[in-house]
């Protein structure tokens, strides 16, 4: 069982992808934290992130052991991750790790971008998840205030057209929902209702 989501920034697809794994014991992958780690790994080596041979070399020599080092969810990285997820080498380079993790058993949740389209086009659940931007923003504005950086609501908010604008406009694996996707918008929904709808269409996949 393979469920793909797919979504823009603080859409709220990593919420809903950690708890629909915890909900069926399925294992789950943040594919974001990929792109992150490559954005990590150039800046450790001095390089500019456009450097696309240095990018791609740390793409390809990337350690799934330091998946879970704590920099990698700070704010800053987010916006590094999708200048390194540009370059189709990069992508290409983190393939067979996510389609490896895809077929864990008794099934695999997958969140990012490009899950439903590219790397898994075949998921038996695909969800591509939405919000209005400023939504979003007052999300990521609050997650961040949370953690004691005083960024205004503004600057969230370009930060995070600029990051939608990058990342559906890029020529390759551009975010976009898979045709056979189905669309759940949380622009009004609270994370609790998200999850409901989410494991309803999960189990009637299933047969349950
Ligand atoms: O958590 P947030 O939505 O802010 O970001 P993320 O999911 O960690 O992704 C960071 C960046 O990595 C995105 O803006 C994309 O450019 C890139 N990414 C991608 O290209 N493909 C994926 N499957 C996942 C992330």
């Amino acid at each position: 069982m393979i469920v793909a989501i797919d979504g823009p920034a603080a859409s709220g697809k990593g919420t809903l992808g950690k708890r629909i794994a915890e909900h069926f014991g399925f294992a789950h992958l943040d594919t974001g934290l990929l792109y992150r780690a490559v954005a990590r790994d150039v800046l450790a080596r001095g390089a500019a992130l456009e450097n696309e041979m240095v990018a791609i070399d740390c793409a390809r020599s990337l350690d799934p052991a330091s998946l879970a080092d704590p920099v990698l969810r700070q704010a800053g990285i987010g916006e590094a991750a999708s200048i390194v997820a540009r370059i189709e080498e990069v992508r290409t380079a983190l393939l067979q790790f996510q389609r490896e993790f895809a077929l864990r058993k008794p099934g695999a949740v997958l969140d990012g971008r490009d899950i439903g389209t590219v790397v898994c086009p075949d998921a038996d659940v695909k969800i591509f998840v939405t919000a209005q931007p400023e939504v979003r923003a007052r999300r990521r504005h609050l997650e961040r205030r949370a953690a004691g950086d005083d960024i205004s609501y503004r600057e969230v908010l370009n930060l995070i057209r600029q990051r939608d604008a990058r990342d559906a406009g890029r020529a390759s694996a551009p975010m976009r929902p898979a045709s056979d996707a189905v669309l759940l918008d949380t622009t009004n929904l609270d994370i609790e209702t998200a999850f409901d709808a989410a494991v309803g269409l999960i189990k009637r996949k299933i047969g349950q």
